[in-house]
């Protein structure tokens, strides 16, 4: 028997490098050996976007075509829209029951992500939701439903799957051994960071080379990357680690790193035909997925078929985890 693995993507716009590298090509190399659900988190999306139903909703079909053009395999992979599944938003309401509101404040993901609030939105960050802060529940919900055994997961979401575990142990002992008890998947890959340097690529930092850019927009963004400060001509020595053209070429494995790194470093490398190879080679990489975008804009029915074969397989094994839950909870009448 294949183990199961569960991880959820919210779609809140189109993959990026950030996430290619730091997640989805891992799941890559997870698709063939396990029973993989991928969860597209359109409730977990809207904790933070309910005024924006327009952006989830596209983002949904976008997200999946971009996944389906990296090369997730919809034969192996069930991915599958997480409000479809009513069972998870059911357990979601009975987990709650299940952790205090200080352990929710507490963990560290959520006290993160609304100090980022906070800095970005003023004073009117503090007005979180309930909904926001109790999303580490309904993650616990989104894992379990599928009886999920592994979850792949940076490190800033390691305190989310610490808690989905005390619910877990909490619920089964209370109404008995019923839930799996579920173990992260850290993502070998540290964080992605922008082409302005900032520690993360972003969307809302500005800083994102998207898959399915163009190639004229590639360009454009990694012309602007920041490089050495301390070069100024393309003789000046300089040092690679400090800079994102570099960091870049190591990123996408550029073969010819070593001769990158020595003619930088011995001042016979100019920044613009450096940044010249590393557009080639970017667009280069980025060109098959391009083209399977292109096809799956082609046929927006193919995504939708998709989408509805992965959620009926989620669905029926989302049922019998109700099942289970309700008959240990003692509510099924
Ligand atoms: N919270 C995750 C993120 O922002 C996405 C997610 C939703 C998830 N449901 C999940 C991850 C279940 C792992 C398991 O990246
Ligand atoms: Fe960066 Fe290349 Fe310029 Fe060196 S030569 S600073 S690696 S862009």
């Amino acid at each position: 028997m294949k183990k199961t693995i569960l991880t959820g993507i919210r779609p809140t716009g189109n993959l990026h490098l950030g996430h290619y590298f730091g997640a989805c090509k891992t799941w890559l190399t997870l698709q063939d050996n396990y029973d993989f659900f991928l969860e597209i988190a359109d409730v977990q999306a809207l904790t933070d976007n309910f005024h924006q139903p327009d952006k989830i909703n596209k983002s949904v079909y976008e997200l999946t075509s971009d996944l389906l053009s990296i090369g997730i395999d919809p034969e192996k992979v069930h991915i599958f829209i997480q409000s479809q599944i009513p069972e998870i938003a059911e357990l979601t309401v009975f987990y709650s029951n299940l952790v205090t509101m200080s352990r929710l404040y507490r963990n560290p993901t959520v006290k993160n992500e609304i100090a980022q609030k906070k800095a970005i939105f003023g004073s009117s960050g503090e007005s979180v939701t309930y909904g926001f802060v109790g999303y580490p529940v309904s993650q616990t919900a989104d894992i379990t439903a599928f009886d999920g055994e592994l979850v792949p997961v940076g490190e800033d979401q390691l305190p989310l799957i610490e808690q989905c575990r005390e619910i877990v142990r909490k619920f089964n002992s209370i109404y008995g051994s019923t839930l799996k008890e579920p173990e992260p998947l850290l993502s070998k890959n540290p964080r992605i960071k922008g082409l302005d340097g900032n520690e993360k690529m972003g969307k809302s930092l500005g800083n994102a080379i998207y898959l399915i850019d163009t190639e004229e927009q590639v360009k454009e963004k990694i012309m602007s990357a920041v490089t050495d400060p301390n070069k100024i001509r393309k003789d000046d020595t300089a040092n690679p680690d400090v800079c994102m053209v570099y960091y870049y070429h190591k990123i996408i494995d550029n073969p010819n790193l070593e001769t990158v790194c020595q003619e930088c470093k011995m001042g016979q490398r100019g920044c613009v035909a450096c940044k010249k190879e590393l557009i080639e080679r970017m667009n280069e990489f980025l060109d098959p997925i391009r083209k399977k975008k292109e096809y799956y804009r082609n046929h927006p029915e193919e995504v939708k078929q998709i989408l509805d074969n992965g959620t009926k397989i989620a669905k029926e094994k989302a049922q019998e985890t109700i099942k289970k839950v309700k008959t240990s909870m003692k509510i099924n009448y």
